[in-house]
């Protein structure tokens, strides 16, 4: 009798331990170490199918998984990450070393994205260095060879929720560094993009996107320092310096017939060092339902930018399917505070918007602007607004 009674005490003690024991290993965060997994860390040696197995993994995990990537080059060919069926959300990819794309663009040619996540939600990608071998292709496009692939975006982000991006340095993109399309609640913090100042069409960061947040980042590249497509709401940008390229851009929009407007986006506390633009809006001459509204650029610097605050509703490249037409494009309620510096052209500040659809509601406070340390110019149409504060070069045209 007293034999079962122990047994029993000793039976039940073993399934609490184990309940507990259970439990709380369930809710210990696992690792998938590429290296462990097969990856070669030597530049040369084809490691997607290792990334892709890590991904299964961490997404078929029930707790929080890290993807760790180690110091090293891991060459990878282009890669989707697909959140569909995944169990988790909470996915880490920490990378400490560099993911190399193959340095023959032929290779991943016309797919959009080098490395790519769609449906995913809660991933955080933290630190690596993405080395997109861009040169080549920029070569290609420059010559102005018709059979030169578009390339890739570096790294994309579609359909998917909860993402940070952190300390995350891309080189030489082939197309965009960074793209956030169609996604929501995405912080971008501490990236560094670096590429040629006359390599073709890498911008920064492009974003189509609700909810977007960019900061503490250094955008050097051939296009946008950040683009901001149809269909972007609630973007901030703060403490960003841009420069090589085209600066901060709203569009291009009204490309098309029906799109999505632009809303609510704030840019703060931004340098722009020897860039194209500044602080740019920009839509196509052509008819459109898409608007643009509620925009604010304020504490800005500029050193020696061609044209540092520009609205341009006439883009027309080529002069192709738009010539003498009128943006459809609304643009109302944007307001300039605090910028100043330098302009590397006379025109400092131009407002050329639509004949059709007038800008309202501009509003320019404390601007000061000046060229080769003279008076610089402004110039405007079909803009209304008001102007207020300490303005330099004076905007009598609004
Ligand atoms: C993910 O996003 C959704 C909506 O965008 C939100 O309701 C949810 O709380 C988010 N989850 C986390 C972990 O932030
Ligand atoms: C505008 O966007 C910011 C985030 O960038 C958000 O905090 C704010 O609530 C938004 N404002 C409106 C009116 O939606
Ligand atoms: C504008 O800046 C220049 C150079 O920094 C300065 O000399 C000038 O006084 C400023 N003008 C105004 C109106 O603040």
């Amino acid at each position: 009798m007293s034999k079962l009674l122990i047994f029993m005490t000793c039976l039940l003690i073993f399934v609490v331990l184990l309940t507990t024991f259970s439990t709380s290993s369930s809710a210990i965060p696992v690792t998938f170490n590429v290296a462990d997994l097969g990856a070669r860390p030597d530049g040369t040696t084809d490691s997607t199918q290792v990334f892709v197995n890590a991904w299964a993994r961490a997404c078929g995990s029930t707790v929080a998984a890290t993807i760790y990537v180690p110091l090293g080059r891991f060459l990878l060919r282009n890669v989707v990450f697909n959140g569909k069926d995944c169990k988790n959300n909470n996915i880490v990819v920490r990378i400490d070393g560099t993911l190399v794309a193959p340095s023959d663009y032929n290779v991943i040619r016309n797919v959009n994205h080098w490395i790519f996540f769609e449906h995913v939600d809660g991933v955080s990608v933290l630190g690596g260095v993405f080395d997109g071998q861009g040169a080549g292709l920029w070569t290609c496009k420059r010559a102005g060879h018709n059979g030169c692939p578009n390339g890739a975006t570096t790294l994309g982000f579609s359909k998917s929720k909860n993402i940070t991006i952190n300390g995350v340095t891309s080189v030489n993109s082939q197309l965009y560094h960074i793209d956030i399309d169609n996604c929501k609640k995405v912080e971008i913090q501490r990236v560094r993009v670096t590429a040629s100042g006359d390599s073709p069409n890498t911008d920064g960061i492009h974003v189509q996107s609700d909810g977007v947040t960019i900061l503490n980042s250094i955008i050097a590249t051939g296009d946008d320092c950040v683009s901001i497509g149809p269909g972007t709401t609630n973007l901030w940008i703060q403490n960003v310096i841009c420069g090589p390229g085209h600066g901060i851009s709203v569009g291009s929009l009204g490309k098309k017939l029906q799109e999505a407007g632009v809303e609510n986006v704030t840019v703060k506390s931004v340098t722009f060092r020897g860039t194209e633009n500044g602080v740019r809006i920009k839509s196509w001459g052509r008819p459109s339902n898409g608007f643009s509204r509620n925009i604010v650029f304020q504490h800005v610097l500029m050193i020696d930018v061609q044209n540092p605050i520009i609205i341009d509703q006439n883009y027309c490249p080529d002069s192709k399917n738009c010539p003498h037409q009128a943006s459809g494009v609304q643009i109302s309620d944007v307001t300039y505070k605090d910028i100043h510096g330098t302009s590397a052209s006379e025109v400092a500040v131009k407002f050329a918007c639509s004949s059709k659809h007038p800008c309202f509601e501009i509003t320019v406070e404390d601007v000061n602007l000046t060229y080769k340390n003279q008076q610089a110019q402004s110039s405007c149409s079909n803009a209304f607004g008001s102007v207020s504060g300490s303005i330099n070069p004076a905007i009598s045209c609004l």
